[in-house]
């Protein structure tokens, strides 16, 4: 009797072995909603399933992005911005209310699959001033016990994404250490994250590191090879993803952690808005990076040992993004605002090329340009109230609209201006300097957007409006005619 028994125990212990010394990566998205020609949500709900994507990270709850998720089977990571960790740092009720409006009511049969939670978003940024430094931990174990009220502890893991900034630029990895100011609140979150099977959350960026430095090598950047590789005692880096997940591996085990888990909460390359950022950069980035992660051979300091999930940075471009860091901000998607691929690129999800979205409710063929007949040189004002509400950015240097001369231009900025006010016939006027086509005004690479109609996205609510107002229609009728008898 005792040998089925130690067979299978013998089975499960060489299974679970193999689950923790061998899980795969696996390849997601960052969904973001900074936009003013959002798509409807059940819209890219099925384009994540379209393309076989597993695994969505939001960066907040909304409501709406939610509802869309239930029983998709997609993983789901919602987050706190950070300016909510105050109250939830300091009251239980807080927290309480956050998990149970953002969470619990989600976690139902047929509801939505939330693993994590994210704490924050890149709170210990360099660029906060240590703002939201010493909310981090009370806001977590608030949630920590929300979530254990709500006998969800052993399900969600709270994480907290860092920007690479967290740790220093160390000339080579293996110097890699924790700025000097969070020493020990990494350690005491490190710690949590560890106590409670978390993994360490880092957005890697190396096309900042290339933006931001001139001497940046170009091909350190990619990962076909580079004829700067970074010697590091016995270790040679190729690229500097390898390099920057390094840098963080050694500041973990400084800490005492250096087999904590990590997984890449942002990673990508932007398609226009400056000068290494276009197609074909983001395509090479990003596939190399795909193939790498998921050939499972790791880094020199965790070989064989990929991170345990890469959230590509950004399933959509967000046009409403703040462009203080730079105009690619706007163009970080693997998609366009409207859910087309804007290059071929295989996810490694067995699914090929990415797939287009379908059912996109695109307003009327319908554009706004300058118009030919009129005298343009007053125009000015007018361009710069348009692109101070919509989007301009591609019409700079590094953008696929910048060559498009001065008339263009013009029109250009009409027309994002008319499409963002939903195609409003007076958002077209400019004095008289605008005018309607119905003539695709796009030329080359450069097109002129047709907006997303947000009507579609309240049919259901419509629907349900109307059937009410309808229902009430015959109880009156129904009344009147049961009276006049
Ligand atoms: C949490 O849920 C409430 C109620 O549904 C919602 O209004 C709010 O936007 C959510 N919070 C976040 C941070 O998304
Ligand atoms: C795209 O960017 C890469 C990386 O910076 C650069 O090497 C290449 O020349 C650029 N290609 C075009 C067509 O601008
Ligand atoms: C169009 O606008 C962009 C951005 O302001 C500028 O760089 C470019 O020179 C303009 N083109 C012409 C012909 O004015």
């Amino acid at each position: 009797m005792a040998a089925p028994n130690l067979a299978k125990a013998l089975f499960w212990g060489f299974f679970l072995e193999r689950c923790i010394l061998f899980v795969d990566s696996a390849v997601g998205v960052n969904w973001g909603t900074l936009s003013s020609h959002k798509l409807p949500p059940s819209v890219v709900v099925d384009l994540m399933r379209e393309n076989k994507i597993g695994k969505v990270k939001l960066f907040d709850a909304d409501p709406e992005v939610l509802w869309a998720l239930r029983g998709s089977g997609i993983e789901v990571m919602v987050g706190i911005p950070n300016d909510l960790l105050a109250a939830v740092a300091s009251s239980v009720a807080a927290s309480d209310q956050w998990v149970g409006q953002n969470v619990s009511r989600y976690m139902v049969k047929g509801g939505v699959d939330i693993r994590y939670v994210a704490v924050g978003n890149e709170p210990f940024l360099t660029n906060y001033q240590g703002r939201y430094q010493s909310l981090v931990l009370p806001a977590m174990l608030n949630l920590q016990q929300s979530l254990a009220r709500a006998n969800l502890a052993g399900y969600i893991k709270l994480v907290v994404p860092c920007n690479a900034d967290a740790y220093q630029s160390a000339s080579v990895p293996s110097q890699g250490a924790f700025r000097p100011e969070l020493t020990q609140i990494m350690t005491q979150l490190v710690s949590f994250l560890n106590s409670n099977g978390s993994p360490f959350v880092v957005n890697i960026y190396p096309f900042l590191s290339l933006y931001q430095s001139a001497d940046f090598p170009q091909d350190y950047a990619f990962f076909e090879g580079s004829s700067h590789p970074v010697v590091d005692g016995q270790n040679v880096y190729y690229n500097a993803f390898d390099g920057n997940f390094d840098t963080l591996v050694a500041a973990l085990s400084k800490i005492g952690y250096g087999q904590m888990p990590v997984a890449i909460g942002e990673v990508g390359w932007p398609t226009e808005g400056a000068p290494s950022a276009n197609l074909s950069a983001a395509r090479a980035f990003n596939q190399g990076l795909i193939s790498h992660v998921l050939s499972n051979k790791g880094t020199p300091l965790r070989p064989g040992i990929p991170p345990v999930d890469i959230y590509l940075f950004s399933l959509l471009d967000e046009e409403q993004k703040n462009i203080l860091p730079g105009n690619f901000e706007r163009h970080w998607g693997l998609y366009s605002f409207d859910g087309q691929a804007k290059y071929p690129l295989n996810l490694g999800l067995g699914n090929g090329w990415l797939k287009n979205a379908r059912n996109v409710p695109y307003l009327p063929s319908r554009w706004c340009i300058a118009n030919p007949s009129q005298d343009l040189t007053s125009v000015t004002n007018h361009v710069k109230l348009a692109c101070s509400f919509a989007d301009c950015t591609t019409l700079y240097y590094g953008g696929s609209c910048n060559m498009i001369g001065e008339k263009g231009n013009i029109s250009y900025a009409f027309n994002s201006y008319y499409q963002l006010q939903k195609q409003d016939s007076k958002s077209c006027d400019f004095d008289g300097l605008g005018i309607v086509t119905f003539l695709d005004p796009s030329v080359g690479d450069c097109r002129f957007l047709v907006g997303i109609s947000d009507s579609s996205g309240c049919c259901l609510g419509c629907g349900i409006l109307c059937a009410l107002w309808f229902m009430s229609l015959w109880v009156i009728i129904y009344l009147r005619v049961f009276d006049s008898l």
